[in-house]
């Protein structure tokens, strides 16, 4: 298992321990975690799964694809760390990630 922490836009954490191979949206909407809405099924299709990942751990969960980038494009307040959580898969080397949820998903 590898223990993840969201952090809600109003400073609320959610800790869990997730298989891995489980994607940080499917965890998050398999265990009710609220602000990621993941509309598209985590197809990398709706951007309503962005969050932000904490700087350090940025190097761990890699690029962006060019069509999550594209995505990111259009949601609110995109920044350097952002991503789309259901391209993040977790496994072993993410264990200890943390991602903070945006304002909304738009
Ligand atoms: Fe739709 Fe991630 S769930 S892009």
């Amino acid at each position: 298992m590898a223990k993840i922490t969201y952090i809600e836009h109003d400073g609320t954490p959610h800790e869990l321990d997730l298989a891995p191979g489980t994607t940080v949206r499917d965890g998050a909407i398999d265990n009710d975690v609220p602000g990621i809405d993941g509309d598209c099924g985590g197809n990398c299709a709706c951007a309503t799964c962005h969050v932000y990942v904490d700087p350090a751990w940025l190097s761990k969960t890699g690029e962006r694809s060019e069509m999550e980038q594209s995505l990111l494009e259009f949601a609110d307040g995109m920044e350097e760390n952002s991503r789309l959580s259901c391209q993040i898969e977790m496994s072993e080397a993410l264990d200890g990630l943390v991602v903070r949820m945006p304002e909304s998903q738009h």
